[in-house]
């Protein structure tokens, strides 16, 4: 059976498959345009795609009806219609584990402790020789002790920034999201808030949601003129859950202090008006790039690629929210 790989992906999934005795294919351009993907999949069993592949009704009829799983190389799934998927009976997978949600809410805290210590800033200065003795003015930045942090979206990731901004750095968690979660409220003294409340009351504002129809642009102008002047948002979820126009606008006004984003709303090209800026420090979609959880995502996906095409259930499923 044939397994197409759309990229090359680090970790043990290749040999896993092949000891198997499945047919690897594996795409040596990266990323695939669109023509060179349709060509890619045709005929295969499985494919594993990663996030920036869009899986579509055009791509599930040119692999072939014999298409039985479509294994994402990532936690989030909104690259993938599901709904086609399940009128043509092929199961969807993603990867989440323990070691990819730490990396994720490792990834949220570096960038918030980057945005409040001006790390970036900090570099800058000395890299260019601009550091020239002990100045007491010099790039102050803001305690996180006692700080009130406000999570949008308290799944799997969000609990983890939760756990560590309290217990690591004595900060007060508030949240949102669809459901109370009482235990966890009792846990870390958190409250929770609606959103416009959460975001007026909060220091720094980070989302963990997954992309929907509902969460898409949930963060706009209209939000960002909720949020304190001092304070920051970060993004580790989804670019387009924020609308980057209007934070841009938000960011050069002086609506809120700063932003911290790992994903944008063109992945591909960058908004140059929000490189530009320097108050966000920004990476480039690696909140889950760790080795650790590299390897797990793909040992995950070859996982339930050999679950699937051996006739048995997934080991997970594309419904779990992140
Ligand atoms: C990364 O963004 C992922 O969804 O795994």
């Amino acid at each position: 059976m044939k397994v197409c790989i759309t990229h090359d992906i680090p970790g043990p999934a290749i040999q896993l498959l092949q000891d198997q005795g499945f047919e690897v294919s594996l795409s040596i351009r990266k990323p695939l345009g669109r023509a060179e993907l349709l060509e890619f999949v045709k005929g295969a069993d499985a494919v594993i795609p990663i996030l920036t592949d869009k899986i579509d009704a055009s791509v599930f009829e040119a692999a072939g009806p014999q298409l039985k799983i479509v294994a994402n190389y990532a936690i989030g799934f909104d690259n993938i219609d599901l709904e086609e998927a399940g009128r043509r009976g092929v199961a969807v997978t993603n990867t989440p584990s323990q070691t990819i949600t730490d990396a994720v809410a490792e990834h949220t805290l570096a960038l918030m402790m980057a945005l409040s210590k001006n790390i970036i800033a900090a570099d800058k200065c000395v890299r260019e020789g601009n550091y020239c003795g002990w100045d007491p003015n010099l790039l102050i930045g803001t305690q996180l002790l006692g700080k009130t942090l406000g999570i949008v979206g308290l799944g799997r990731i969000g609990t983890i920034v939760a756990r560590l901004a309290v217990n690591g750095l004595g900060m007060r968690v508030i949240y949102t999201g669809p459901n109370r979660q009482e235990d966890f409220e009792k846990d870390f003294e958190a409250k929770f808030l609606p959103l416009d409340s959460l975001l007026a009351s909060s220091d720094f504002v980070t989302l963990h949601v997954p992309l929907t129809a509902d969460t898409r642009h949930l963060i706009n102008g209209q939000k960002l003129s909720k949020m304190k002047k001092t304070a920051y948002l970060i993004n580790t979820s989804r670019g387009p859950v924020v609308n980057e126009v209007d934070l841009v606008a938000a960011l050069k006004n002086g609506v809120i202090a700063g932003a911290a984003l790992d994903v944008f709303e063109n992945e591909t090209a960058v908004s140059p008006e929000l490189r530009r800026l320097e108050n966000v420090t920004l990476s480039p979609h690696i909140a889950s790039a760790t080795k650790e959880a590299r390897e797990e995502m793909s040992r995950i996906a070859a996982d339930n690629v050999i679950a699937v095409l051996s006739g048995q259930k997934p080991i997970n499923s594309a419904f779990i929210s992140p």
